[in-house]
């Protein structure tokens, strides 16, 4: 990190950032600014006064390790050396956007990855902490918020809800009547010869139980192997229509899967 007059930052901030890629599509997904600015920086004199948002600022010069979990990334917010730059806070992000579900000021700097385990059936995270002076630590954190070498927190230790699954997901993505009724009608007209009227497959793989509209939008742009590209044929609006019928009314059960026509009503639920 260069450093400027009175040794501040010269760049401007967030000075760090989590980071979401999508791989399929090569673009960003999300970013989130690793905590707020040091105490260095929030209380500096030449700073007073501005309108600076310090709170999303991002710690600056950090190396940070990482761990994911099925759902979550768990990042501390330094990764530097003992003594220097980030802060003690160990924090827990939904990978699908970045939110930050949990965080908990460490004792010290959190150095290197944390990692996690079960032992027997109980999983537990653990970073290494470590300052100038005093030897570095492991601590070990239980997931269920309760302690061996301690008396619980006293509210207790929020639970969060199990995320959505994708099916409930994909079952709520919001429709109009209308681009149903419009993605039925291209349905037929154009996909139900090689998906089969029901989606239920034929010289194209069955469609039935989609849960990723983004990626089913994209392949019926851009088509894939032998499935044609269908981005000249047509609209942009339809695309979308098509593709949220494709996701909200190809069910994998029969009885759920309606025929394609401009009278389809919206599904239930
Ligand atoms: C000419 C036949 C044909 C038409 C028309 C067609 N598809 Fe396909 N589609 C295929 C084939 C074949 C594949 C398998 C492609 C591969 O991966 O090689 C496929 C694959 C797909 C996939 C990906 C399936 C998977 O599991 O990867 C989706 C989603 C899809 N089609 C949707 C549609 C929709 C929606 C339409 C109408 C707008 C449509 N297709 C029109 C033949 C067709």
């Amino acid at each position: 990190m260069v450093t400027g007059p009175q040794g501040l930052p010269i760049l401007k901030p967030p000075y760090s950032e989590l980071v979401a890629l999508d791989m399929n599509r090569g673009e960003h997904l999300w970013r989130i600014p690793v905590g707020g600015a040091s105490d260095f920086i929030r209380n500096h004199p030449a700073l007073k006064g501005l309108k600076l948002d310090f709170d999303r600022m991002g710690q600056y010069d950090i190396r940070p390790g990482l761990v994911l979990t099925k759902e979550l990334i768990f990042m501390g917010e330094s990764g530097s050396l003992p003594g220097q730059t980030g802060g003690p806070m160990l924090r827990a992000y939904d990978k699908r956007d970045g939110a930050v579900l949990w965080q908990e000021a460490m004792p010290a700097l959190v150095t290197g990855a944390p990692r996690t385990y079960i032992h027997p059936g109980r999983q537990y995270g653990v970073p290494t902490v470590s300052q100038n002076g005093p030897p570095a630590e492991m601590i070990a954190l239980s997931l269920d918020g309760t302690s061996e070498s301690g008396a619980p927190p006293a509210a207790g230790v929020a639970v969060q809800a199990a995320p959505v699954t994708k099916t409930a997901a994909a079952a709520s993505v919001p429709v109009s009547a209308e681009e149903l009724a419009l993605g039925g009608q291209v349905f037929g007209r154009l996909c139900a010869a090689c998906h089969g009227a029901t989606g239920q497959g034929g010289v194209g793989p069955s469609l039935t139980g989609r849960t990723d509209l983004a990626n089913v939008a994209l392949i019926i742009a851009e088509g894939q192997g032998q499935m044609p590209p269908l981005s000249a044929a047509l609209a942009p609006k339809e695309i979308d229509a098509v593709a949220k019928y494709v996701v909200r009314s190809l069910r994998a059960s029969p009885s759920r899967a309606p025929s394609p026509g401009p009278a389809m009503p919206p599904p239930e639920g």
